[in-house]
């Protein structure tokens, strides 16, 4: 039987979750065979595994050791060791965001165009949810109408100061490129546009180091507008406790709640267009009825995600997420901090190298002394499911 030698470059909280499920034996056909940190504290455990560890990502990529590679370092090492992953070779699942700016994201999917035979994937696990898989069912199903006002409160991402000072390159612009948007609910902003497309319009009001000793957006609220006239409020925090998580699609034929683990779906008996044109009395409405889809939660949605690829490179199976994808969540995150300082709409697509511009400004003007402190990541993978 054919087998993907897999290695992992970065050993952080992510990288060693991934590690966890391979030597698990929870993706078939695939064998964890090398690791890569520039922290050596997080490689003497793998070694005694018998799994090659390295200390630079270049000689990791050239060892021969692998044919794919998962990279789980931060943010702006995405585009570098991914081009030079190509440039090896090598199969690529990049963790999100894929890059740290649209600009770098241009410059991997490039990269990626030069030998498409290679698989590339992005970590998007929330795509291989039964609550998000059946929304896009229903979506595409033609149940919803036409989509009419989208509306996401998605405050449940708070973090404490000890998970800021837990590693330098955290919500600094320099090494993370940005804050809530770009890490923690970037997983929702690749949600929204995988249900409903990409809108054309975003105006942004980002709130800089609101609730943290930070100097990137901790608290956003973003209108957007897509080109069917639909419209859409996004709302996120790292700085809200106890936080919401509330997702509303609305369409001419029914509305779609997501909240508390509950899916509820509204179906008018009559699209609401149609309705309205025709009805005889002025106050009525078209009646509707309210039933729950039930889903379950996908068991190891990092692992599925990974299966996915593995069986991408052995049968040719169509990924769940394509890396190149992974360019729409960095524009929406970038578009929405962008339009913020900018105190005015962007429209979409965006111009990357405008924002690498005021970017590299940000970074340049910095005065954030970054504090780093050890601290436990126990309790990391609460953070999954949102
Ligand atoms: N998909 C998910 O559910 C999920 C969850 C958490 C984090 N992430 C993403 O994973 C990435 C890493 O996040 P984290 O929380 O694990 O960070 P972390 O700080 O815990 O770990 C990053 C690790 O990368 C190592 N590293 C840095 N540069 C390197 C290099 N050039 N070569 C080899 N190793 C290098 C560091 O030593 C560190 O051990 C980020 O992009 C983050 O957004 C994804």
């Amino acid at each position: 039987m054919k087998i993907v030698r897999i290695g992992i470059i970065g050993m952080g909280n992510i990288g060693k979750h991934h590690a966890g499920y391979l030597l698990d034996g929870k993706v078939d056909r695939c064998q964890l065979t090398a690791v890569c940190s520039t922290s050596p504290d997080k490689l003497a455990d793998y070694a005694a595994k018998g799994v090659t560890v390295f200390r630079d990502a270049k000689e990791l990529l050239s060892s021969k050791k692998v044919e794919a590679v998962i990279i789980a370092t931060p943010h702006y090492q995405h585009t570098t060791l991914g081009i030079a992953a190509f440039d090896a070779g090598l199969h690529l699942m990049v963790e999100k965001p894929i890059s740290a700016h649209k600009a770098d994201a241009e410059k991997l999917i490039k990269a990626h165009k030069k030998n498409t035979k290679l698989v590339f994937g992005g970590m998007f696990q929330l795509r291989v949810e039964p609550r998000y898989e059946k929304i896009r069912a229903l979506i595409r199903g033609g149940d919803l109408g036409e989509i009419v006002r989208v509306n996401w409160v998605n405050t449940d991402w708070f973090r404490s100061e000890a998970y800021y000072v837990s590693s330098a390159w955290r919500a600094t612009w320099k090494g993370e490129g940005g804050g809530v948007l770009i890490n923690q609910c970037l997983h929702n902003l690749d949600v929204l546009q995988w249900l409903l497309g990409m809108p054309v319009s975003v105006r942004g009001y980002c709130q800089l180091g609101r609730f943290h000793q930070i100097e990137v957006e901790d608290n956003v609220t973003a209108y957007l507008e897509w080109s069917n006239g639909a419209t859409g409020v996004f709302v996120s925090s790292t700085g809200e406790a106890p936080g919401a998580n509330r997702f509303e699609i609305v369409g001419t034929r029914g509305t779609l709640v997501l909240e508390n683990g509950k899916l509820m779906f509204t179906r008018n008996a009559v699209d609401m267009v149609e309705f309205s044109r025709t009805a005889k009395i002025g106050f009525s409405k078209p009646e509707a009825k309210t039933e729950e889809v039930s889903f379950a939660n996908a068991a190891a949605p990092h692992a599925a995600l990974t299966q996915n690829f593995v069986n991408a490179i052995l049968d040719g199976e169509l990924l769940i997420a394509p890396g190149h994808d992974g360019i729409h969540s960095v524009e929406l995150a970038n578009a929405m901090v962008f339009s913020s300082l900018e105190k005015k709409s962007v429209e979409l697509p965006m111009s990357g190298v405008a924002w690498e511009k005021k970017l590299n400004q940000l970074i340049t003007e910095s005065k954030l002394e970054k504090k780093v402190m050890f601290v436990e990541a126990s309790d990391f993978a609460s953070s999954f499911r949102k």
